[in-house]
């Protein structure tokens, strides 16, 4: 018998989260984003319940080569565009649309022989200082992209480091607005958190909405907010059994460092799954679980295999009983993956982005 533990893909999630964004975008159009393998959901197993989108958006030519192979023939943007030249060739052959951040980028689109012109989504630095040309070089950098031959379409588009939070997207927002102002084209600013957050300002929602963290049913601005009140959905559960239980007596400790003593006699639980299939090492004592859809806490340390749970709130929990680490119990109970990563100090993209490869995935 292999490992009893899973991780499964809710393709209902996925499509229920996906409209929770078109309805949030109003209008807009959605790309569902799905770099980093669909956010650690894998490509194949999310495209069925995302081809309601408008796009996908990704980071790697190969993964994008794989949604075309799935049959994919709508807009496909890279979010970074072409790391070199010769990527354009790619672009060319599979109707990539792509981000233009820098001048290189620009250099390579007046250099590159194609047949049909480019659609580029032409990226400002409004402030968060990752990618994006400086607002008093877009300008410029625009009518570069204007006068080339190989482009036809540019769309104006900007990034927000702060929407999940108070310092928010005003001041960016300004910047965009006063570098973008008299250009034409479309126009994508907003990520998940400013979809749920800033979604009354039709100037943020703009044309099109990139769905990230959303779609996979994580809250962007937890402890904030959680998936309820978004009405959002795990879109992966991670799921195992009890393999064993202890006694333990007052003073008996367990795991690792020893770092949980047990004040009163407890029953605990052994469950298989460790740091290797990708739940967070650094989750401490108290973290939440579902043992048989109750919420228990984990005690002691993660080891790469196993980790342990308080049983008290499920005195008939024995091995083979049903773990949940995040994501819906069988009795419908929910762990959001958001307490998970709080209580590891990380976020839920790092977790789910993270199932390891050794977990079998199903999809329900
Ligand atoms: C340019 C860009 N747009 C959109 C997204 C999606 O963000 P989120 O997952 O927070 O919705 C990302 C993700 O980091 C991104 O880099």
């Amino acid at each position: 018998m292999p490992r009893p533990i899973q991780a499964v893909i809710h393709h209902a999630a996925l499509t229920h989260n996906l409209a929770r964004a078109r309805a949030c975008a109003r209008g807009a159009r959605v790309w569902a984003v799905v770099k980093a393998d669909a956010y650690g959901h894998g490509i194949e197993r999310v495209f069925e319940a995302l081809r309601g989108a408008d796009g996908f958006a990704l980071l790697d030519l190969a993964e994008a080569e794989r949604v075309r192979a799935l049959g994919w023939r709508g807009p496909v943007l890279l979010l970074e565009g072409a790391f070199e030249a010769r990527d354009l060739e790619t672009c060319s052959r599979l109707n990539l649309w792509h981000v233009v951040h820098r001048e290189a980028q620009i250099d390579w689109l007046a250099a590159h022989k194609t047949h049909q012109p480019h659609r580029v989504f032409l990226k400002l630095n409004s402030g968060m200082n990752r990618l994006g040309f400086a607002p008093a070089a877009f300008r410029s950098a625009w009518h570069r992209l204007d006068a080339l031959p190989q482009v036809d379409e540019v769309t104006l588009m900007t990034h927000f480091a702060d929407a999940d939070g108070a310092r928010g997207i005003a001041a960016q927002w300004a910047v965009f607005e006063a570098a973008a102002r008299d250009l034409p084209g479309e126009r994508s600013l907003a990520n998940s958190a400013a979809t749920l957050r800033h979604a009354e300002a039709a100037g943020v929602r703009a044309d099109w909405v990139r769905a990230g963290i959303m779609t996979y049913g994580s809250a962007p601005d937890f402890p904030e907010h959680d998936i309820a009140r978004w009405d959002l959905r795990p879109a992966m559960t991670l799921r195992s059994q009890l393999i064993a239980t202890q006694d333990l007596q007052p003073g008996d400790r367990v795991g690792y460092g020893s770092t949980y003593t047990a004040a009163r006699p407890m029953r605990i639980g052994i469950v298989a799954c460790g740091y290797a299939d990708g739940y967070p090492r650094h989750a401490g004592t108290g973290t939440p679980v579902l043992v048989q859809g109750l919420r228990t806490t984990t005690v002691g340390r993660v080891s790469m295999d196993m980790l342990a749970v308080d049983l008290s709130p499920v005195p008939s929990a024995q091995p083979g009983t049903e773990v949940t680490l995040w994501g819906c119990a069988s009795r419908g109970t929910v762990l959001p993956i958001d307490e998970v990563a709080h209580a590891a100090q990380t976020i839920g993209y790092e977790l789910m982005c993270a199932l390891a490869r050794r977990v079998p995935v199903v999809v329900a």
